[in-house]
């Protein structure tokens, strides 16, 4: 059997601003069928003329986050784009401001449990200068990972990084360390250097995790937050760059149960939980790690559900992405996917998805890609955004 083509590399082509509009506002009129697209593109050609850019308006913000959703590579739970619910907050632009509306995304995506899918969209880039707003933490609910001497880390050991840099602005860790304590954000904007912001921790739901036939699972203590908010992605619509757009779905069950706590490189817990069943983890062909990956699994599911809160498992989701495949190609568009990530699942071959192997691999542009980094080994060299705005307002005279 041949492996399927990897997608391309998630780097968005060099855009043009007006080709990119004049697409996008195609795009826009022909699948929502609005009239009036030729006067739409003249307007906006005067605007980028002067400019050098264009304004969306609420409904284009609205529509192209959503195809951004529809066109990402990497997600299995696009049969969702549609229900994207997006807020239009390009009018703020303080620090206090984002962290009030960053806030409120937590409550509008929680709801109850029912976790909805959500998008604040902030000012756009400016062009040629950069971010005019910028959060540092890769994700809104994340935990500490504390250096604990050699190669140790208390916590997460995937935000080394952010932890150090969020205690070089000045943060100080609760005084007992933990191994799932809240970080704080990090928010810099044109105007404001990196400021540190107490992420709400009444407003972030977690779910202790427990297992159901497996007593001493309780024991390990292990838990995780409801919401994976994505906080460090550019949203790029129509030749515009949002570079503060965080958004967020629900979680895959084997995100948090494979993933984040049986990597060797996060939590590491798959010779705990083994021992726990009391398998024989001396030799490989056992299989105790695949065993103790599907238990963790099931006691993530299990307390989610037991706690309310939205989680998917991996066969109803491949089977629910079968159906925006087949959706999509009703509508006449190819879909684009990257297989290697559509299929993560410690039962991955039993998956609808991975038996749908011809994905168009080209990324569309309207989409989601990586933003710049503020920190870290490729962040450090980068100049703040206030130095970077102060420089570009000089050079303008
Ligand atoms: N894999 C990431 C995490 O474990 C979350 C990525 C987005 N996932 C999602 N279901 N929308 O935190």
């Amino acid at each position: 059997m041949h492996a399927p083509a990897p997608a391309a590399p998630l780097v968005p082509p060099p855009g043009e601003v007006l080709a990119e509009a004049v697409e996008f506002l195609h795009l826009y009129h022909d699948e929502r069928r609005l009239p009036g697209v030729a006067a739409r593109i003249a307007q906006l050609r005067e605007e980028i003329a002067l400019t050098g850019t264009y304004r969306h308006t609420t409904e284009e913000l609205v529509y192209g986050a959503k195809v951004a959703w529809r066109n990402s590579v990497r997600c299995v739970g696009r049969v969702r784009w549609a229900g994207l619910k997006v807020r239009d907050r390009r009018t703020v632009v303080t620090v206090s401001g984002i962290a009030r509306e960053l806030a409120q995304h937590l409550v509008a995506a929680d709801n109850g449990g029912r976790i909805q899918s959500v998008m604040t969209v902030f000012a756009p880039d400016r062009p040629g200068v950069g971010p005019r707003a910028r959060i540092w933490n890769d994700q809104l609910i994340r935990y500490c990972g504390y250096r604990a001497g050699g190669d140790t880390v208390l916590g997460d050991p995937a935000q080394v990084a952010m932890t150090d840099a969020a205690q070089r602005l000045g943060w100080r860790p609760p005084p007992v360390l933990g191994r799932f304590d809240l970080l704080p954000w990090v928010i810099e904007t044109e105007y404001e250097d990196p400021t540190l912001v107490e992420a709400p921790r009444e407003l972030v739901r977690e779910v202790a995790l427990v297992h159901p036939e497996h007593r001493w699972f309780e024991q390990l203590r292990l838990r995780w937050h409801a919401l994976p908010v994505i906080s460090n992605m550019r949203l790029r619509i129509g030749g515009v760059d949002y570079s503060c757009a965080p958004f967020n779905g629900h979680y895959l069950g084997d995100e948090i149960g494979t993933r984040n706590l049986g990597d060797q490189g996060r939590y590491d817990q798959l010779l705990p939980v083994a021992r726990g069943l009391g398998l024989d983890t001396s030799r490989e062909d056992t299989l105790w790690r695949e065993h103790a990956a599907l238990v963790i699994n099931q006691a993530v599911l299990y307390s989610f559900k037991q706690a309310g809160v939205r989680v998917s498992d991996p066969h109803t989701e491949s089977e629910l992405f079968m159906k925006f495949c087949a959706q999509e190609e009703r509508a006449g568009r190819p879909v684009h996917g990257d297989w290697s990530w559509l299929n993560g699942s410690v039962g991955w071959a039993a998956l609808h998805a991975v038996h749908h192997r011809y994905y168009d691999t080209r990324v569309p542009n309207l989409n989601l890609w990586p933003g710049e980094r503020a920190y870290g080994p490729t962040g450090v060299a980068q100049l703040g955004l206030r130095q970077r705005h102060v420089a570009a307002r000089l050079r303008e005279g």
